[in-house]
């Protein structure tokens, strides 16, 4: 193992570079995708889709005891390391009133558009305990994310998968009015359009010095409705805030991923309105790739003790 990936999470278990030979062992059909670089550090071509599975899959066997996980070449393939950087913060935003991190069932998260790949669940149950519940308008996702379920029955008690099934919609159709939760997350539909995640996609492929991409090439995976949504993240995140206040008293801490720094403004001008009495702005960073956690709570300080 060598150098520090040092913009992650202090937790995060990513940081330090990947031990190859030892996600060999979890995933023998790794080693076909693996070569020495012109550094000497061995490594695989992160555009090709079925090397960055088979990676995902060693990591979640290795770190978080996720035995089978598996989701079809068309699904989004989540970088972990980033993935687990949202679990490690939403841990420290719960401690503001504990002095350790709560790590037990207590705690309950709600993953909005979890996918196929259930990865926030299953890193999130593993690293701290929490029972979560995921959602997703996406039928086919929730049937891969069940199947993830079935495999491993450890988690199966702990996560629950809720389908939404009207695309306007976040909370309604997925709370009744007795269910409370510790916080929500959401990694939401970023484009605009198809033909913005597309572009998209091919210009994380240039960025990863491809040369020969195929036009259509969803390299990272990512059928369309996980990738894009009428309006992008800036309506998809909006309609969360409007929604948020209808269910004020039902969720301690709404959080969301922000990746374009230009729609904060006009988000958090929309949580004045909405009255939200706390709101966050957490900054990540992955290597390159900068994003934030947008969290607000309607709930006031004094209050939140009690939610443990
Ligand atoms: C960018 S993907 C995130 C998938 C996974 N959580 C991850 O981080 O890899 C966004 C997900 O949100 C789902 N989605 C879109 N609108 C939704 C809604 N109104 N409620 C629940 N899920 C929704 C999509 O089907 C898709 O699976």
């Amino acid at each position: 193992m060598t150098a520090e990936k040092s913009t992650l999470h202090p937790r995060n278990l990513h940081r330090n570079s990947y031990d190859f030979e030892l996600l060999i062992s979890c995933v023998p059909e790794l080693k076909h995708y693996v070569f020495i670089n012109s550094y000497g550090t061995p490594t695989i071509n992160f555009s090709i889709p079925k090397a960055v599975k088979l990676l995902n899959k060693a990591l979640l066997q290795h770190f978080y005891a996720v035995k089978n996980w598996d989701i079809s070449d068309q699904n989004l393939c989540p970088p972990i390391p980033g993935r687990a950087d949202y679990i490690h913060y939403l841990a420290d935003l719960l401690t503001e009133n504990t002095e350790e991190i709560p790590k037990d069932l207590s705690i309950k998260g709600l993953d909005i558009g979890t996918g196929a790949n259930l990865v926030y669940p299953l890193i999130a149950h593993q690293s701290y305990g929490w029972e979560m519940l995921g959602t997703d308008i996406n039928q086919k996702s929730l049937e891969n994310a069940q199947k993830i379920l079935d495999d491993n029955p450890d988690f199966s008690s702990q996560i629950q998968l809720k389908f939404q099934p009207d695309s306007n919609f976040i909370f309604k159709n997925i709370l009744s009015s007795d269910n409370r939760f510790t916080f929500s997350m959401c990694n939401p539909p970023f484009h605009d359009s198809e033909e913005s995640a597309m572009k998209g996609n091919l210009r994380k492929t240039k960025n990863l010095k491809k040369s020969k991409t195929p036009k259509n090439n969803l390299n990272f995976g990512g059928q369309q409705s996980e990738l894009w949504c009428e309006g992008g993240e800036l309506a998809f995140i909006s309609k969360m805030i409007e929604e948020s206040a209808l269910f004020s008293s039902q969720i301690l801490w709404f959080t969301c991923l922000v990746s374009k720094q230009e729609n904060l403004f006009k988000l958090t001008s929309l949580l004045n309105k909405v009255k939200a009495v706390e709101v966050k702005t957490i900054d990540m960073a992955q290597g390159q790739k900068i994003s934030r956690i947008l969290a607000w709570t309607f709930v006031p300080k004094e209050k939140r003790k009690d939610w443990f």
